[in-house]
């Protein structure tokens, strides 16, 4: 049977017991009004969110910016430092030729003359570029600013305000050792 009757009539609420206030009105009873309870529980998601993004972000550019630190400052390479060292076989260096070997910190040229080894710095004491044996002229040449150099590290000529410092060198074998002067 169908029902008659209108259900939304003001009779019919106030016989209810309701003064027909609006089911949406916005409010929950016996708490906070709706949109402010709402509004906390958003104010305090989106602040986790927030913390997640940045941290993701944190871990994510701090991957990302470390090797790239590291390669463009590689680490200080620790060279241990010795009085003598073997730097490589006599026939490296034939007569009236010049080698450069790592000794310690430093560049260290070798030069053959007759059978004998003659070792200095082969960094010039000027702006520090690398020297080179010369036989014809028997003497080192910088080429950067044209600083000449004697075998035995002393001063011919040039810009250069101190000598080339002197290593000894000597062949055990097939062998070259360079010691300290
Ligand atoms: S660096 Fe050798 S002459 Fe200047």
């Amino acid at each position: 049977m169908a029902q008659t009757g209108n259900f939304k009539s003001p009779a019919r609420m106030s016989s209810l017991g309701q003064g027909a206030a609006p089911a949406s009105a916005g409010a929950v009873t016996g708490g906070k009004p709706r949109e402010e309870g709402l509004n906390g529980v958003d104010f305090e998601r989106r602040g986790f969110l927030h913390k997640v993004v940045g941290g993701v972000g944190a871990i994510v550019a701090v991957s990302t910016l470390y090797p790239v630190v590291k390669f463009i400052i590689p680490p200080a390479r620790k060279i241990k430092v010795v009085d003598e060292l073997t730097v490589g076989k006599a026939s490296e260096v034939p007569d009236g030729k010049g080698k450069i070997y790592q000794f310690n910190e430093d560049k260290v040229i070798v030069v053959n003359k007759g059978g004998a080894l003659t070792a200095v710095s082969a960094v010039c004491t000027h702006l520090g570029c690398l020297v080179n044996w010369v036989d014809a002229d028997n003497q080192y040449f910088c080429p950067c600013h044209g600083a000449k150099y004697k075998l035995t590290g002393e001063i011919i000529s040039g810009p250069q305000p101190r000598p080339l410092k002197q290593y000894k060198a000597r062949i055990e074998g097939d062998s070259i050792i360079i010691s300290k002067a």
